[in-house]
């Protein structure tokens, strides 16, 4: 599997085939002014919540690649108004066929208001089930028991959790949520975009070395094999 980051919390997996990308906010993001949307190819796109800095490009995105979204129902009533075609709506504890084996939506703690006040549904991660093994995009989300869910019925080979604190858990947390989820493979999201969620990423890398796992913070625009 390859991950390729594009800033706060849009980032595209290729697993077995398929091309999966999450929460698209790439042109309203300053410190990813350096990655070109019309260059991302994808086969679906999954959105965890309607907070504008997790759908600003979807919906440009899902016309220009012809993506099918994933998302939870709500979203995806709203994304379908703004003209969205190929949607398909999901809910907590569901999961859905892909191409390269299957997705199931999971809890988050979080809000989900969409940009223009609608109701965004609840927020959630998603865990993704492929033949080249299985891993587990947090959202947005505070520390939550429901992580340990995740570890009793998958083996992850990485996660994506944010570590950004204030608007979501921080690194001393996502340590915590890591060992719930039982991820030893962590790539960090949602921190330094705005002023609220700077970090110090070299404490936050000491934070998980120091439990004995591994903090990946790929640059804007690079990619980490697993
Ligand atoms: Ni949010
Ligand atoms: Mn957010």
């Amino acid at each position: 599997m390859k991950l390729t980051y594009f800033g706060h919390s849009c980032f595209l997996v290729e697993a077995a085939g398929t091309r999966l990308l999450f929460d698209p906010f790439i042109t309203p993001n300053p410190l990813a002014k350096g990655v070109d949307p019309a260059s991302i190819a994808a086969d679906f796109i999954l959105i965890s919540h309607g907070h504008v800095d997790h759908l600003a490009d979807a919906v440009d995105l899902a016309a220009k690649t012809g993506a099918k979204v994933l998302s939870n129902w709500e979203i995806v009533e709203w994304l379908g108004k703004k003209g969205v075609a190929n949607l398909h709506p999901m809910n907590h504890g569901g999961s859905v066929r892909l191409p390269c084996g299957r997705v199931k939506m999971v809890a988050a703690v979080h809000s989900s208001a969409l940009p223009d006040g609608s109701n965004g549904g609840n927020p959630a991660g998603f865990v993704v089930e492929t033949g080249e093994g299985s891993f587990y995009y947090a959202g947005d989300t505070a520390l939550t028991l429901d992580m340990k869910l995740i570890a009793d019925e998958f083996r992850l080979r990485f996660a994506v959790l944010p570590i950004g604190d204030n608007f979501t858990m921080g690194a001393a947390d996502a340590v915590r949520a890591a060992g719930f989820c039982g991820a030893t493979d962590v790539v960090g999201v949602h921190y330094n975009t705005f002023p609220p969620i700077q970090i110090d990423s070299a404490t936050a890398v000491d934070a998980f070395r120091n439990a004995g796992l591994t903090l990946h913070l790929p640059a804007i625009g690079g990619s980490v094999e697993f």
